[in-house]
């Protein structure tokens, strides 16, 4: 069965909607085939609502992008250089359509995981595809590791019913892990690349 993170080709309807996070608001398009296409995602909210803004500087990649609520939220709140990714060119062709409504000069690219990564950011983050398999969602938290600078941050949400303790466990392995919030069962958690 088709899932929202294959590229599917369904009919296309386009959605727009008006989000507002905290003091900004995003117009942004939706469509059928991507993730959360009602409405901003309740853990993508949590996520971006608690968010340290004043710790991001430098390169920004968002993983796992969707039509681009987190990444383009930071390109409008932050001076960060913001990269968004997804393997879903329907997620990327909204993401950069939303780019452009609301006027922000961000980078948008194909990637699976970070196949077609290239660069060392200062802060990685992600609400990752729990649909598409713990492999993939390791690959995304973990994988970020080498794509940190040193002290680098990873942000991420998961939901305690989608693995989100023994996750933490995984992560603390590899990065100082803090858990920034909790919010009906959604944890916000924040790696340090040591
Ligand atoms: C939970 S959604 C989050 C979307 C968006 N960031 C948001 O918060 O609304 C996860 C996203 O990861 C993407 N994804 C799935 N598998 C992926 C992979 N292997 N590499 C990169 N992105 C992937 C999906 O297409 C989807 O857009």
């Amino acid at each position: 069965m088709a899932q929202y993170f294959d590229n599917v080709s369904l009919p296309s309807e386009i959605k727009k909607m008006s989000v507002s996070i905290l003091s900004t608001t995003l117009e942004l398009s939706t469509d059928h085939g991507v993730f959360s296409k009602e409405k901003l995602d309740f853990g993508t909210r949590v996520l971006l609502e608690n968010l340290p803004l004043e710790e991001f500087s430098g390169k920004v990649l968002d993983v796992g992008c969707g039509y681009g609520p987190i990444g383009l939220y930071l390109a409008s709140t932050t001076d960060c250089q913001v990269d968004l990714c997804d393997v879903n060119r329907r997620a990327l062709h909204l993401a950069k359509m939303n780019a452009k409504a609301n006027k922000l000069s961000v980078s948008i690219f194909e990637s699976d995981c970070y196949s077609n990564v290239t660069e060392k950011y200062n802060v990685i983050i992600s609400n990752p595809p729990i649909r598409a398999g713990k492999k993939v969602v390791y690959e995304i938290l973990m994988g970020a590791k080498d794509r940190l600078v040193p002290n680098g941050l990873l942000f991420c949400v998961i939901h305690k019913d989608q693995g989100a303790k023994s996750t933490i466990s995984e992560l603390e392995k590899l990065y100082d892990v803090t858990i920034l919030e909790k919010n009906k069962g959604f944890f916000v958690i924040k790696c340090i690349n040591r």
